[in-house]
This record gives C-alpha cells, structure tokens and sequence, in this order.
C-alpha cells in the first residue's frame, strides 16, 4: 500500500511560472491514494486556475480566506487540523518571508500558522533571488523550525537565465513528501558528537579550536527530522540545541568519553563530528594564574580517542568518523577508518574554500571500510547531513 493513501495533503500553490506543475503534483498525489486539498494564492492564480485542481482532485479548491465551504466548519481550521502534509510548492520568496516571520494575509499563509502538519516547501524562482542573502535566511529560519525543503535544482529558467531555482522535479518532491509521512529513519538511535571540546588551563583559560559544531548539529537536526531517536553529546557551541534531540553539554574531552560512554549501549550508530582537542593540560592551575614576566609552560597529555575507544568494543554500532584534512585528504581518511575500526569515514579538506570549520558548507567524500567511495559537491551542511544519513540508511537495511 503506498504511504499516501488517505492522508490528507494540502498543496499550496504560489505565483510562480512553475505553478503549471503544481498539477502534475496534484494529480500524481491522487492516483497514489491521497487526498489533496489545494489551496491557491492570488498571485498563483495568475499563472493556473482552480478549474485545473478541481478536475485533477475531484475537490473543491481553495482561494479566500473567507470562503466557507462546509456551513458548519471555519474552513482554515477544519483543514489546518485534518492536514497530515503542507506541501507548498512551487514555494515564491514571497511564501517563503512570509513563513519564515508568520505573517497571516491569506488562505495559505493562514492555514499554515494553523496547522500542525509537517511542513514540505519546495521554491522555485530566479537564481539571484533564491541566492539572496535574506531568502537563504528565511530558508534557514524555517529548516530550523523544522520544515523540510526540496531545493531548486540548476537549469534554464523561464528567465532565460541559467541556474539553481527551478523546482525540483515530480518525483524528487513526491519522495520528500513520502518521508515525511514515513521517516526512513523511525526506530534508529543515533547518537552524534559535536563542536569542540575546551581543556581548561586555569579557572579562565583554554586549550580549544574554532570548531562552530554546524556539522554535527545539522546531522542531529536531521536525523530528528528522519525520524531518528538522537543524543547529541556536544562541546560549548553557541549553536541551540536541536528540537527533538536530548542533548547532553560537556566541556572537556574526558567529560565527552563518559557521555558517550554512557550512552553508547542506547545507540545503533554514532556519529562522531567532534572536534575534540587532542592534548590537554597535564595540571589545572587553581584559580585565575596572574601574568608576569616569566615564561610558563604548560606540560600536556594526550586526549582519550572517543572514536576509537568505542571501535574497540563496536559490536553491532554503525561507527561513523570524520576526517578533517589538509594534505593527503584520502589516504589519511582511510587509515583513520581502518585504524579507528569504522565503517565510514567522512574526509573533508579543510584547506579548501567553503570547507571545515566555521562555514555552513561543506565538501566532502564518503569512504567506505569496504572501500567503496563517494564524492559529493560543495553543499550546505544540511544537504552532506542528509547525503550521509541515507548512505547510513542503506547500510542499516543491507544488514
Ligand atoms: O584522528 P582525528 O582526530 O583526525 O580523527 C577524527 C575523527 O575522530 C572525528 O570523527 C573525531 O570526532 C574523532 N575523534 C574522537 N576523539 C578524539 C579525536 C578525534 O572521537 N580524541
């Protein structure tokens, strides 16, 4: 049976000249069994009319705020409570402010203040708007309140001009819709490690790295998202804890072991994002050391391996590294994965633009313990979280 049948799906249409897709949507979503109520914007209606829904879906289609359909029923909030999905798409820069800082002016944006259905927005628009540093802000805003976005992909616009904005095909968005209403990763425990790890040198000192902790969260944050039970053990970030994920906050390296630790036997797979500072200070100064003219040395220890403590008694976990590298990025990754006892390793060259600490995008490639690889593009954060959760996902059900 497929996931779609009798749920109920609302499909917001904005103006955009993607709009004649929204029927093809439609019309996919009723054969598969679901039932589609759609709802058009004005500006939407520039572009297609409800005529095409309403024989598409057999249903009336929605427009007016005001329009009551049912006598009995204040529709915005009749529909609001029944609905399983919004899926918004194609989704305008309009839609997307207008999501992002809950403005209510009409039928659509209305119903999705009121809904508690889980949110599948997928934009199509110019290049330079969706590039738009205040349209990349809304997206993020709203990723973070947990809505799911199929990206535009890279092709020639209505505009004649060529790049990332048009929407994404049919299928690409149906299977979006389709995880949401079945989270592919319902069921899985996984535990994830972030940020750095601070090893203090007296009451006011540190031994860190610039570690944001983006990488991890961004994982955690999907793994929620994919249903997955997370525990995100992670170092000082300044980064919120993801919705839905326990997180547990730890200073120190050692403090990040016994979390981990304690939690492993809960989890099927970790994630291991931590930047975690491989030496500390072998003595704690008490209390704030004053400065003077003298030198000081500050004798240091090696760190535990978290990673590695927990490759050593690995079981049936799925254990997942990353590499940060500057110089032989492949070959140390893969030593890292067979001497860690690992099943993936994540390498990413740190020396590259757009790449490792700090940014929100990431390039990396997959490796494999059976030696299999993957190179993905530079991406956001987001997208490598959601590359390597399914390359998980697919481990999990080769098992
Ligand atoms: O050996 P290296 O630090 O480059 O390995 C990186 C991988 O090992 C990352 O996944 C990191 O989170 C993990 N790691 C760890 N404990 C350490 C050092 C690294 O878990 N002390």
């Amino acid at each position: 049976m497929s996931v779609f049948e009798g749920k109920h799906i609302l499909l917001g249409v904005t103006g955009s000249i993607a709009a004649y897709k929204a029927a093809d949507i439609a019309s996919k979503l009723t054969q598969a069994g679901a039932e589609v109520d759609v709802v058009l914007t004005e500006h939407a209606r520039r572009f297609i009319t409800e005529i095409t829904f309403r024989a598409i879906t057999r249903r009336p289609v929605l427009i007016d705020l005001f329009d009551e359909p049912e006598e009995r029923q204040i529709a915005h909030i009749h529909l609001a409570k029944r609905a399983d999905v919004l899926l918004i798409a194609p989704a305008t820069a309009n839609i997307l402010a207008k999501l992002a800082y809950g403005i209510a002016d009409d039928l659509l944006t209305t119903l999705a203040l009121a809904t508690q259905a889980k949110l599948v927005i997928a934009p199509a628009m110019n290049t330079v708007m969706w590039q738009h540093p205040a349209i990349q802000e809304n997206v993020r805003i709203l990723e973070e309140r947990g809505a799911r976005f199929v990206y535009p992909v890279e092709g020639m616009l209505a505009c004649g001009d060529v790049g990332a904005g048009k929407l994404a095909d049919t299928p690409t968005i149906l299977q979006a819709v389709e995880e949401v209403l079945n989270p592919p990763l319902r069921g899985v425990r996984v535990l994830v490690t972030a940020g750095p790890t601070e090893e203090p040198i007296d009451a006011v000192r540190h031994i860190s790295n610039p570690s944001s902790g983006k990488m991890g969260y961004a994982i955690a944050e999907e793994a929620v998202r994919q249903g997955a039970e997370v525990t995100l053990v992670t170092g000082p970030t300044l980064l919120e804890p993801p919705a839905g994920a326990k997180t547990v906050c730890v200073r120190t390296a050692e403090q990040m072991l016994d979390a981990c630790l304690q939690m492993y036997d809960q989890a099927d797979v970790v994630i291991a994002t931590a930047a975690v500072s491989d030496y500390r200070p072998a003595e704690v100064w008490q209390g704030k050391r004053k400065k003077g003219e003298q030198e000081w040395t500050i004798r240091l220890v090696p760190n535990p391996d978290i990673l590695r403590t927990l490759g050593a008694r690995k079981g049936k976990h799925i254990l997942v590294g990353f590499a940060a590298e500057t110089e032989e990025l492949l070959q140390n990754a893969q030593t890292k994965l067979r001497e860690k006892n690992l099943d993936l390793i994540v390498a990413n060259d740190v020396s590259q633009e757009g790449s490792g600490f700090r940014t929100d995008t990431n390039r990396v490639t997959l490796l494999w313990a059976d030696g299999s690889q993957q190179a993905l593009p530079l991406m956001s954060k987001r997208e490598v979280a959601r590359h390597l959760l399914e390359a998980i996902r697919q481990k999990l059900l080769a098992r």
